[in-house]
């Protein structure tokens, strides 16, 4: 082997030595649930087209077991490897109305977990990509189960200790961060093991694409339309080609990647944006800040936001710093 192998476990933790020698370790046995789910989830997506064929007769595959829609048994894996961690306080699921207190870690469970089990699924059908994204706070153990669990989930982004994604693509990916920089693993089908691909990822200062759904562009705000009406003029000093998967976590990949700006501004259907706040947007902006990028509501940090419910929506701009400022002048200029 001409390099030696280095397991997103390893690489927890080898920086957890690093930087807090004195951590239990807890923290990475913790993200081992989250990467453990996530190689259940890439393998049902991998035979999705599969499982329908075979589940089409009376919804049931060959095993006989009801064939369930994707995002149900993402959460399903998640909630379940997570739950037996013996560290995880809390889970909170797009999936699911309330946040599910884990009963058996109330004396030590000191995380909350809060996750989109399957992101983009309107693309599992057409074969496109798709994603899990999650977001992991601190709380303090509630041994004798009194405090309201949605207080300890109900924090901003600036208070995350780790976040991340994994892009289920032409290969999978998993992306996080724990506020040192960003490091993507690629899932190697053969061993089963996330091997690191990508060490310390930057976001370039600035990009040639801008990603957004341009079939709501007549009920943007103005500020938005003056800037994407910026950005195809060549204004800003580059010729800009749109890209939009309609899968956040595949279409912040790229941006990730190859620099630029994403945008899902408010709408007249989605006055308030669409994205979630606290499992879509927190987690992609803390990945965005920690590669050096920025992402904001169109006028506030993303993470400065004090979210009031679970499942509240946000406008989210997020990319280069180059794209980002010129959305601050264009929008501030009238
Ligand atoms: P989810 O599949 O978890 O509900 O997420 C949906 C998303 C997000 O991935 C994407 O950026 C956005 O919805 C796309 O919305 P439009 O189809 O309105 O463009
Ligand atoms: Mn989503
Ligand atoms: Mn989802």
């Amino acid at each position: 082997m001409a390099q030696p192998l280095m397991t997103v476990q390893q690489h927890i933790l080898e920086e957890q030595r690093r930087r807090a020698p004195q951590a239990s370790g807890e923290f990475s046995w913790l993200l081992s649930g989250i990467t453990l789910a996530t190689k259940i989830i890439a393998d049902r997506v991998r035979r999705a087209g599969l499982a329908d064929i075979l589940g089409s007769a009376g919804q049931q595959n060959v095993q006989g077991e009801v064939v369930q829609k994707l995002d149900v048994l993402a959460n399903q894996a998640l909630l379940h490897c997570l739950g037996v961690r013996g560290n995880v306080a809390i889970m909170a699921s797009e999936e699911n109305a309330e946040p599910i207190v884990v009963a058996r870690d109330r004396a030590h469970g000191k995380h909350v977990v809060v996750f989109d089990p399957l992101d983009g699924s309107s693309n599992i059908d057409v074969n496109v990509s798709v994603g899990t994204i999650f977001s992991i706070l601190r709380c303090e153990p509630d041994p004798t189960g009194t405090r309201d669990p949605m207080k300890d989930v109900l924090q901003p982004g600036a208070n995350q200790v780790a976040a991340g994604y994994v892009v289920y693509g032409s290969s999978t990916m998993f992306v996080y961060t724990a506020g040192n920089g960003v490091n993507g693993f690629t899932l190697d089908p053969q061993i089963g093991a996330y091997v690191i691909s990508h060490p310390n990822i930057r976001m370039p200062r600035q990009g040639s694409i801008y990603s957004v759904n341009e079939a709501n562009a007549d009920s943007f705000p103005e500020g938005y339309r003056r800037y994407l009406a910026h950005l195809r003029s060549g204004a800003a000093g580059r010729t800009y080609s749109s890209r939009y998967i309609g899968s956040l976590v595949a279409d912040f990949h790229r941006t990730l990647l190859k620099g630029g700006v994403f945008l899902y501004p408010p709408t007249k259907t989605h006055p308030q944006g669409k994205l979630r706040l606290m499992y879509e947007a927190n987690p992609i902006a803390f990945l965005a800040e920690e590669a050096g990028g920025l992402a904001t509501d169109g006028a506030r940090r993303i993470r400065d936001i004090q979210p009031t419910s679970l499942h509240q929506r946000t406008p989210l701009v997020v990319g280069s710093p180059a794209e980002m400022e010129l959305l601050e002048s264009v929008v501030s200029s009238q």
